[in-house]
Parts: structure tokens; sequence; C-alpha cells
């Protein structure tokens, strides 16, 4: 085994098996970017207040870059004997330029280290999430303008309650995904704090500065205690509890897709592309896609919790424990983002049944709020119009037809408030466009809807390109 980075008190090396189980490499080693931008900026900072030599951070600066590019060719040997990417960087620093890659560890420790690899690891992720959740958003309101007329049932209990516009049904999911970019921006805005200099825990002896560092990594803020630098992990917390939400969401819209693409509601067909067959039943087509997403949604809430309880009872500062803040948080930014892609494909290859959703529409009882609201309108009070609703629903039931089949001579028996215009009254498009009000299903609101959220789009694309501009130029 190579002689470790820190040796010097030990007389013995670290035993293999506890070297396997501590190591971080296997996973950690996603995070040589940002490790290798962070000891780019503290190198220079460390030349500019003089505590290092302008040659040493020269050597330092090249050496990385090679470095980086020995990484991303694919020609990086990654040691677990060394542990953790910080230490294979800086190992194989020292081994190519010498005493100068000695230096690069001057005023820093691996507890702020790695603090500040997962805090630009997280930025950067967030800014591709925000991308895939705008084109997820587009793809929604690109569906939902493409069937802008198809009617269906809406549910309450899963029972068909009130028509709606599929389009209205959609963009209730545009709602769902706006909040879900706020809140990653919000975990973005927690991230955006620049932890190193708070050295493994108190600080350091020597006359550093932390503004420039945050100014090099384009850092909105830096952390002014020392011990929360090192020991705060609630940035991650809030990205998984972001992701985790984003993911009830789209599992919910699983949810949904797979019921609408079963024979039962038939109102969705699924591009081929999308979906996989069966070993021995040669008639199935399965929304394999729609149940992994959903699926996977345990996985993201179970990295949520997983942190949480991880962090539970930690002591300040650094404990070891927190080394396992790296794999959920990985594994959920794969799984979202991998979610995200998969959805916007789905809706846009997705074939909307408008016949199917329309006889739906007709052949159930989803205008029985409507005739009582007509009621209303000749001057009933609701509760009465209610009652009697109901009653002509439960004659339709026994006559074994809907309520648009009854004859004016049955709904004068009824209440003679009813006159030759209640069918009108309660036709699907009727029912639809009555709904009129605020952030009703009415074409005329989903239209407005769907302005409003163009609109939010171009402010979320604004957000999203003036995140990019904070991203470090320094490789
Ligand atoms: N691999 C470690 C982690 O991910 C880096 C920090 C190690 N610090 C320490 N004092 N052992 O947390």
């Amino acid at each position: 085994m190579a002689e470790q980075l820190w040796g010097g008190r030990f007389s013995k090396t670290t035993d293999e098996m506890i070297n396997d189980f501590q190591a971080s490499i296997s996973f950690d080693k996603r995070m040589y970017r940002e490790d290798i931008e962070g000891s780019i900026a503290h190198a220079m900072m460390l030349a500019k207040c003089g505590i290092i030599k302008e040659a040493d951070r020269d050597a330092i600066v090249s050496g990385l870059k090679v470095i980086l590019g020995q990484i991303e060719e694919g020609n990086f040997d990654f040691s677990v004997d060394l542990e953790d990417i910080h230490m294979n960087i800086e190992k194989r620093l020292t081994d190519a330029v010498g005493e100068a890659g000695g230096r690069l560890h001057t005023a820093r420790s691996r507890n702020d280290q790695v603090a500040l690899d997962t805090h630009l690891y997280v930025r950067r992720q967030i800014t591709e999430i925000l991308r895939l959740i705008e084109d997820l958003q587009a793809a929604l309101v690109e569906t939902a303008e493409k069937y802008g007329e198809a009617i269906m049932p809406g549910y309450t209990h899963l029972q068909r309650a009130q028509p709606i516009l599929f389009a209205h049904h959609l963009m209730a999911y545009f709602s769902m995904l706006s909040r879900d970019f706020s809140r990653f921006v919000g975990a973005y805005e927690r991230a955006d704090i620049m932890p190193l200099g708070a050295g493994a825990l108190a600080g350091t002896t020597f006359p550093i500065d932390r503004q420039f560092v945050k100014k090099e990594l384009g850092f909105g803020d830096i952390y002014t205690n020392s011990l929360d630098a090192v020991s705060d992990r609630d940035y991650i917390l809030e990205f998984l509890s972001a992701a985790s939400i984003l993911m009830v969401h789209l599992s919910r819209l699983s949810e949904e897709t797979i019921l609408w693409c079963s024979r039962e509601f038939s109102f969705v067909e699924l591009d081929d592309a999308h979906c996989t067959g069966s070993s021995m039943m040669p008639q199935k087509k399965n929304p394999d896609v729609s149940e992994l997403v959903r699926g996977k949604t345990g996985r993201v809430v179970g990295h949520l919790m997983a942190m949480l309880t991880t962090v539970k009872g930690l002591p300040l500062a650094y404990n070891k424990d927190m080394q396992e803040d790296k794999e959920g948080i990985f594994d959920a930014i794969d799984t979202v983002k991998f979610s995200i892609s998969v959805y916007a494909a789905i809706l846009r290859g997705m074939r909307v049944r408008e016949d199917v959703m329309r006889r739906a529409v007709t052949e159930d009882f989803s205008n029985a709020t409507d005739l009582a609201d007509y009621l209303v309108k000749k001057g009933m009070p609701f509760r009465k119009a209610h009652a009697v609703s109901g009653r002509a629903v439960a004659h339709c039931i026994e006559q074994e037809k809907y309520l648009q089949d009854m004859t004016p001579a049955e709904y004068k028996e009824l209440s003679d408030l009813f006159e030759e215009d209640i069918y009108e009254a309660i036709a699907p498009e009727t029912c639809v466009a009555q709904r009129n009000s605020f952030g009703g299903t009415s074409k005329e609101q989903v239209k407005m809807q769907l302005e409003r959220a163009k609109r939010m789009m171009r402010e979320e694309t604004a957000k999203h390109g003036a995140l990019l501009q904070k991203e470090p130029m320094l490789l």
C-alpha cells in the first residue's frame, strides 16, 4: 500500500478491509472537475495573498489542468489507497510537479475542500435540472395546445366528477413543475455559499482572502461561521426534498398515464418506441417507463430519509458520517434527470384519443352539477337543486339512461323550472365553457393559463441563464 498523505503520526498502514470500507473514491471521483476548479481558485488565492510563490501557483495550475485532461481521457488510475478524489488528485499533482504540489493544501482541510466540491457540483447539477424542467414544461404546453379541444371527465375519488379540458388537466402539472423549478432555485441559492477557508473547523492561521475565492468560483455568498461551513448539509437536504417532491409529481403523472393507456380508459396511446412487450403474452404493450418513474420515486424519497437520518444526531463539526451524503445525492441527480427527460419524450409521443374521452363524458353523470346549477340560475336554492339533480340521476340509473336522454315531461315532473334549454345547459361543451371562473377549465381560462405559462417559461429561461453566468471560468 502507498504511504498515506496523512501517515506521519501512524506506525502501521491501514488494515486492507478498513481501507476499502472508508474509501470514497469509487463514487466521489465524479467531482473531479469541481475538485480541480476549487484547487485552482485556492492556489490563485494563496499566491495573491503571498502565502505561496507565483511559480508554485503556476506549477500547481498547469499540473491540475494536465490531470483534468488525463481524467477526461480515461488515463487516470484512481487509487483506493488514496481514499478519495481530493487525495488522489493531490498525490498525482505532487508526483508530477514536486514540492509545489505539497504546498497546495496550505490553509485548507479536506473538510472545507469536500464541502466546496459538493457545493460546486450540486449547483452545477441544479442548472441542468432546471433546463430539463423547462423542457418538460414545454412538452406539457405543446401537448395541451395540440389537443386544445379535447374534453375528458375530471375525477375525484377516481369517480367521474365534472367534464374538463384535457389541456386543463395537463396544465395542472405545469403549475406543479413551476413550483419544482422555484424549489430547485431555492436549493441553488443555499448551495451558492462558499465554504472554503473554514479549514478543518476553526479557520486558518494564514492571511487568506475568502472573497477572492468566492468571486473566482462565482459564489453568491460566503459562510460566515467556519463550523457551519464544514458541517452544513442543509443544501443537500433541500436538494433531496426538491427532488423528492418533483418525483412525487412525476409519479402521479405516471399513475395517470398508466391508467389512461389501460384498455379500461383508453384515453391515450403511448408511442411504440416508449413501451415494451411481454415475453409470454403477445398482445401486451406495457407502459414500463411510467411504471419505472413511479417506482424510482421511492429511491429518491429514500435518499432524503437517509440523509435526514445521517445528519440528525451529528455533533459539529465534520464527522465521517457526512461522506454518506454523496451516493444518495448522485443517485437522486441521475434518477431525476432521467425521469424528467423520459417524461418529456412520453408526452411528445403520446396520441390522445379525443373520441374516447368525448364518449366518456356523454356516458356518465359528470353533468349533474350543471343540472343543479341550471336550477339555481332559475332561482332555486342550491341545496334544493342538488336534491332535484340527485333524484334525476337516481331516476336515470333506474331507467338505464343518462340525463341528456330524459324527456321534457320527465324533467317537468322533477321541477317546472326546467325548460327546453336544459339540454344545451348539460352538454359537455357547455359544462366546460360555463366554468369560466379564474383558474377554471373553460377554454378562455385555459388559454389564459397557457399564455401565463409561456410568460413564466420566458422568466424561467432568463433565471436559468443568469445562474449559468455564475459558472466558474477557471478551466
Ligand atoms: N471523503 C471525505 C468525505 O467525503 C472527505 C473529507 C474527509 N475529511 C476527513 N477529515 N476525513 O467526506
